[in-house]
């Protein structure tokens, strides 16, 4: 039913909870994983420490799936994480993206996330918001 599921991560508590739930799905249903992080353009810091942050976001989410014996495919971009995620989840061809109903902000007072909520917004595939 599911053969490519995208797991967009940013790193966060909520993010890795995603993780897990993607790569649990990925053994029971022999699917791909596509993991991609989105270096925010709006971010004011130096771009090596966005970008070394980013690789080691996706290498994280990498030793989590070997465990698992799942390599996954790892895209890392710079640009408008909601914007470049929809774009990247149609070109992937993804059958579901499991992402955080939250992520580094984390403004729990908020029901979900910008990010998250754009996904559910533009995506015609279902999106599983994990807690
Ligand atoms: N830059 C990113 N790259 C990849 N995935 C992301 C990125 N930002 C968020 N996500 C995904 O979206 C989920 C929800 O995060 P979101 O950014 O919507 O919430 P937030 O950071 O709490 O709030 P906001 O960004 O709207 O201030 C995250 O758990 C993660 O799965
Ligand atoms: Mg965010």
């Amino acid at each position: 039913m599911f053969k490519i599921i995208m797991v967009p991560t940013d790193g966060s508590e909520f993010a890795a909870r995603a993780e897990d739930i993607a790569i649990s799905m990925a053994s029971k249903y022999n699917a791909r994983i596509v993991g991609v992080h989105v270096i925010d353009e709006k971010l004011i810091y130096p771009y090596e420490v966005l970008e070394d942050e980013g690789k080691e976001i996706l290498k994280n989410l990498n030793s989590k799936a070997k465990k698992e014996g799942i390599i996954p495919d790892e895209i890392l971009v710079f640009g408008d994480p909601a914007k470049d995620l929809i774009t990247i989840s149609k070109r992937m061809n993804a059958d579901i993206v499991v992402v955080g109903t939250h992520g580094k902000k984390g403004l729990e007072k908020l029901l979900i996330g910008s990010v998250a909520e754009n996904l559910i917004k533009s995506l015609d595939v279902p999106v599983l918001l994990v807690k």
